[in-house]
């Protein structure tokens, strides 16, 4: 592999641990109360041991026998990733030199068909501290059929593996509890543990304060916003339309417009208590385009989150009967049977953004929202509303996405660390039999040195909801709280963002120089 200057300088970077991980032979795990879980759901998983959510602290010196562990990254890629494996990697060799770790090519895909790579000092040589799943790829396909799982509980006999560490999100950390469940059933010795991975920022609980890659991400995308607002300050002329990546949950958004200050965010939870409609909104964006022309501002900066048209009540219907009908029919056939309010919704859309509606799904049912191209349907109905109202505004309109450009990126001091420590949590999990649990790291605004570890069953985040037609266990995604204080900042300020010119300009990520810059912390650690 060929390494820039900056990424050899970074692979040098030696990430900030916490003592208790480093400790990892001599940990005892600590009961904090009973985790709640649905009887629905602990039905659906009997031979998952009931355990409560444990905090790491100090015990007795512990010896290992050598442990062999598969690790695989799942879905869509996050910064960090890298530093997981490693810090995975050093924490086996720390618990038995003998130990051995295995990397799953390609994602889950790479389980079912034993398809692995050994992870070794020189393997990890040129990916430490780097962006991206390269050493061993990510996918997304979904173990969830009797032969996925029986060929991955094949695997890992084959394999003789004590432990499978899966890299994921909601959905596969999901995936993650049922096969834990199916290989406790079986009889293996092999526990499997989540490691909560997604730029997204929506795989977070009480104990999870953030999923990793999320401040990488955040922080590119802020970059890119800050340049863009001192081009609309140099040049005067445009109103960009930023959609950003995020699947579902807007915390990516909330988190750009606290950092840049942009004149208008969308957050679709917000969209989605107050009922607003397409219409409303694109109502709402114009009255921006015209105050601000009113005071000779042509230009702008709205942003607007890549899973907001999941959250506008009238194509969320649309999208719901639709994600159902296409489990079971075809495209066109699936137009036909559509209600008479979603099926006059899917006309009144351009035709580009209906193909996009009827795009294939994940493997999880999800609408790739990705693909859909809000950004554009936005700047075409504000275009004729401002026709319509025969407005004098001058309105120069540029769409962008800001997605897949973060979502690889060299991660920031803060991820380093984080993923390096929950690397080493995700060993300890696995050397001490917590099956079919996640890793959670609490008092992440803190130094590394203050960093409490715990171990979470992830059936304590399950709930049912429906999928593909079919009412399925899943991890809830977390939304962005409108009671919450990032939320209250937000709202408290954004009028002023909308009239005034009041960008801030995050600049680059840094990597070398004061700790006030390389080490600084997202604000979604604050709730
Ligand atoms: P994960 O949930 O797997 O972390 O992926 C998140 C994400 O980056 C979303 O933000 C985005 O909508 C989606 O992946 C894009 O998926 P793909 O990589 O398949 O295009």
């Amino acid at each position: 592999m060929i390494l820039s200057t900056l990424q050899k300088e970074r692979a040098a970077y030696q990430p900030k641990c916490s003592p208790l991980l480093e400790a990892i032979d001599s940990l005892a795990f600590d009961p904090i109360g009973d985790a709640a879980i649905d009887p629905k759901i602990e039905a659906l998983f009997p031979k998952t041991e009931r355990r409560p959510i444990e905090k790491l602290t100090r015990g007795a010196k512990h010896s290992f026998e050598p442990l062999r562990v598969g690790v695989v990254f799942s879905g869509g890629q996050a910064p960090g990733g890298h530093n997981v494996i490693w810090g995975l990697f050093d924490a086996l060799k720390k618990l038995n030199t003998h130990s051995e770790l295995l990397g799953f090519l390609d994602g889950p895909s790479g389980i079912c068909e034993n398809k692995t790579m050994p992870i070794t000092e020189e393997a990890l040589a040129d990916f430490r501290n780097q962006g991206g799943f390269d050493l061993i790829g990510s996918g997304r396909t979904k173990i969830e059929t009797p032969e996925q799982f029986a060929a991955s509980a094949r695997t890992a006999r084959d394999l003789d593996l004590d432990g499978i560490v899966v890299i994921g999100g909601d959905d596969s950390n999901t995936n993650a509890a049922l096969l834990a469940e199916h290989f406790a059933k079986e009889g293996l010795k092999t526990r499997v543990v989540g490691v909560p991975k997604t730029i997204d920022g929506d795989l977070k609980t009480a104990d999870i304060e953030a999923s990793f890659g999320f401040h990488t991400a955040c922080s590119v995308y802020c970059e890119l916003i800050g340049n863009i607002a001192k081009d609309v300050l140099s040049a005067k002329k445009y109103t960009h339309f930023i959609k950003l990546m995020g699947r579902s949950a807007s915390h990516i958004a909330l988190e750009c417009a606290l950092h840049t200050q942009p004149n208008m965010t969308l957050i679709s939870e917000e969209i989605a208590e107050k009922n607003k409609s397409l219409r409303q909104i694109v109502e709402e964006i114009t009255d921006l385009v015209e105050s601000r022309a009113s005071q000779g501002k042509n230009y702008g900066i709205v942003l607007i989150p890549e899973g907001i048209i999941e959250f506008i009540p009238e194509m969320k219907t649309l999208i719901s009967e639709l994600n159902t009908l296409l489990a079971g029919h075809g495209g066109p056939e699936a137009i036909s049977r559509l209600t008479s309010e979603s099926k006059s919704c899917f006309s009144s859309l351009p035709t580009s953004i209906q193909q996009q509606l009827l795009l294939d799904r994940d493997p999880h049912g999800n609408v790739k929202v990705a693909q859909i191209e809000s950004e554009k349907l936005i700047i075409e109905m504000v275009t004729e509303e401002l026709k319509k109202r025969g407005s004098k505004a001058k309105f120069s309109p540029l769409a962008h996405y800001f997605g897949y450009e973060g979502r690889a990126a060299l991660p920031t001091n803060f991820d380093a660390d984080y993923c390096y420590n929950l690397g080493m949590l995700s060993a300890a999990l696995i050397a001490y039999n917590k099956s079919g649990s996640i890793c959670a790291i609490k008092n992440l605004s803190q130094p590394a040195s203050t960093w409490e570890p715990y171990s979470v069953p992830i059936t304590s985040l399950l709930h049912l909801e429906m999928r593909k037609g079919k009412e399925k266990a899943v991890i809830e995604k977390a939304l962005v709280k409108l009671q919450g204080p990032l939320f209250k900042r937000f709202s408290e300020h954004r009028a002023k963002f909308a009239r005034g010119d009041c960008y801030l300009i995050p600049g680059p990520i840094q990597l070398f120089g004061p700790p006030e810059i390389t080490d600084q912390r997202p604000y979604i650690l604050e709730g």
